[in-house]
């Protein structure tokens, strides 16, 4: 595991004397068991082993486990917990204290393609991103896929192998493919 704020080089520990500490670092850290490039971390972000992130941010006290990618433009709350084998592509943004279980699955492309009607590979241009939010203390169960354009609302709770299509409502807990509502939560 690496501890962001431990684990960096000497010369990166050095802070800037002309300017003021920033909220958020920027981190780039390449060894042959991480790879992160132009990560924003807040304070007392913990990021495990064979985690691949780039171009993204991950705020004060949240936890990333192994084998996780997170794409660019993509947003991390604090006090969030990633859990291993995840996949956190460009757009999704997960608000603050969010629970993904294991091989969560984020889709940022309704319709996806590898190559235009010319045969010529697809590039940024050929596509758009679809964004999707995981709202404040909301939890997604092991192998949940989370399709483009959703948002699943506060403290909700999507059951594992859950496939959600459609938008979540605050407090309630869904399940199934296509995730439906099971029930409202009572209490936190
Ligand atoms: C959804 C969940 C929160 C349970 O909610 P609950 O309200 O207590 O639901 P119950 O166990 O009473 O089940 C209610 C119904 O939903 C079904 N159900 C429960 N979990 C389900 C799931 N993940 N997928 C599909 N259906 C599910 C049950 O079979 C039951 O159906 P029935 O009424 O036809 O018998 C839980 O099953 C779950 O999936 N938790 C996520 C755990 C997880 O992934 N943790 C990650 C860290 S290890």
């Amino acid at each position: 595991m690496c501890d962001v704020r431990r684990n960096r080089s000497p010369l990166a520990l050095r802070p800037s004397p002309l300017a003021p500490r920033p909220s958020m670092e920027t981190l780039t850290i390449n060894t042959d068991k991480q790879s992160l490039n132009n990560v924003k971390v807040g304070k007392d972000v913990k990021i495990f082993n064979f985690v691949n992130a780039y171009g993204c941010s991950i705020d004060d006290g949240s936890k990333v486990g192994a084998f996780v990618e997170i794409q660019k433009g993509s947003t991390i709350g604090k006090n969030c917990k990633i859990s291993s084998h995840t996949f956190i592509c460009e757009g999704v943004h997960i608000e603050d204290n969010v629970f993904i279980g294991h091989n969560v699955t984020f889709i940022n492309d309704r319709f996806p393609r590898a190559t235009n009607a010319d045969g010529s590979l697809q590039t940024d241009a050929d596509w758009h991103v679809e964004e999707t939010r995981i709202k404040k203390g909301a939890s997604l169960g092991s192998s949940v896929t989370v399709l483009c354009g959703v948002t699943v609302g506060e403290n909700s709770i999507v059951g594992a192998g859950s496939v959600v299509l459609k938008d979540v409502p605050d407090n309630t807990i869904v399940a199934g493919n296509p995730a439906r509502v099971l029930r409202a939560i009572e209490r936190l």
